[in-house]
C-alpha cells in the first residue's frame, strides 16, 4: 500500500465544512444503513429522502419486514421505480432473520450472499454502518477513480485502486467524501477548478473522458416516458389501491392489449403481481 497522506488531507480538509446532511448519515442502525443503500442503488438521493424516513418506521428491523405481505412493501417502493429491489430487500430481511438471527451481518461474504446485494451494497453496509476500512465504488467513485488515474477502469482495477486509498480507521467519512465529490464536483460536467484533487488528478478535465466506458460508471438512463418501466409502474400502483380486472390493464398501463399483457405476464413470473382467476394483485 502505497502513501496517500497528501490525498487524504486534501479530501478530508475539502469534505469538512461540506458534508451534505442525509439521514442516513445520521446512523450506525445496520438495517436502516442497508435499506438507504438499496434505495440509492439506482434511484437518486432527493427521491430517497421521504421513502427512507416512511419505510425505516415502518419496518425498522428485518423482522418487520419480513412479516408483512410483499405488496405492503412494494406499496413503499412506489415512486422509487426498480420494485424488484423491493422484493430482494424483503427476501434478504427474511434470509437475515433466519440465518443471522435477525441482525445484519458484519462480513463480506455473508453480506455479498444475501439476495440482491453486490459487491457496491456489501460494502457500503460494512463503511457506512459497521464503520469497517472497505472502499465502496458507486457510479460517482468510479468516475473520480477513473479520472484521477487517467484511464478508463475494469471493476476490478476500479475497487483494487479503491481499496488502496482507503485510510484506516476512516472509511466512513472517506466513502461519504468521495460520494460527495463525485456527486457535487466531479460531476459528468465536472467543476475541475473547485476540486480538492486537480492538482493531482490526470485528466483535470482536458481531452478525453476517461471515466466514459468504465466500470460502474453509469451512462445516461433510459427514456421512462413510454418505457415498459413506466408501463409497468402504473400497474402496480393501480394494484397498491385495489386489485384490477385484467381486462382493464391495456388502458391503465397506455399501452396495447399484446404489449400490456406481455409485461403482465413478466410481473407476475417476476413474483411481483399475483393474478387470481380473471383479477390481478399485489402478493
Ligand atoms: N448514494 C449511495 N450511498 C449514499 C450515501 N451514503 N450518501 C449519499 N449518496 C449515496
Amino acid at each position: 500500500m502505497s502513501d496517500h497522506s497528501g490525498l487524504h488531507e486534501s479530501i478530508f480538509t475539502w469534505i469538512t465544512p461540506r458534508l451534505r446532511q442525509l439521514p442516513w448519515r445520521d446512523t450506525r442502525n445496520p438495517w436502516h444503513v442497508f435499506v438507504s443503500e438499496v434505495m440509492l442503488q439506482q434511484t437518486g438521493v432527493n427521491r430517497a429522502l421521504p421513502k427512507w424516513t416512511v419505510f425505516i418506521n415502518e419496518f425498522p428491523t428485518p423482522f418487520d419486514c419480513s412479516q408483512a405481505p410483499l405488496g405492503d412493501v412494494l406499496k413503499l417502493w412506489q415512486g422509487l421505480g426498480y420494485p424488484r429491489r423491493a422484493k430482494n430487500l424483503q427476501a434478504a430481511a427474511k434470509v437475515v432473520v433466519e440465518q443471522h438471527g435477525g441482525v445484519v451481518p458484519n462480513d463480506l461474504e455473508e453480506l455479498l450472499a444475501l439476495p440482491g446485494v453486490g459487491p457496491y451494497t456489501a460494502r457500503a453496509v460494512l463503511a457506512f454502518a459497521f464503520e469497517e476500512d472497505a472502499a465502496v465504488v458507486d457510479t460517482n467513485i468510479a468516475r473520480v477513480l477513473a479520472r484521477f488515474h487517467g484511464r478508463t477502469l475494469k471493476a476490478r482495477e476500479a475497487q483494487k485502486l479503491a481499496d488502496d486509498w482507503v485510510p484506516q480507521g476512516e472509511a466512513w467519512l472517506w466513502n461519504q467524501a468521495l460520494m460527495d465529490l463525485g456527486a457535487t464536483i466531479c460531476r459528468p460536467q465536472p467543476a475541475c477548478d473547485e476540486c480538492p484533487l486537480l492538482k493531482d488528478c490526470t485528466w483535470h478535465g482536458e481531452g478525453v473522458d476517461p471515466s466514459v466506458g468504465s466500470a460502474g460508471v453509469s451512462v445516461a438512463q433510459a427514456k421512462f416516458a413510454g418505457s415498459d418501466r413506466q408501463a409497468r409502474g402504473r400497474l402496480i400502483k393501480q394494484l397498491g389501491e385495489c386489485a384490477v380486472p385484467v381486462h382493464a390493464v391495456a388502458e391503465i398501463m397506455d399501452r396495447s392489449a399484446l404489449v400490456a399483457m406481455r409485461l403482465v405476464e413478466d410481473l407476475i413470473s417476476e413474483g411481483l403481481i399475483i393474478r387470481q382467476n380473471d383479477e390481478l394483485m399485489l402478493p
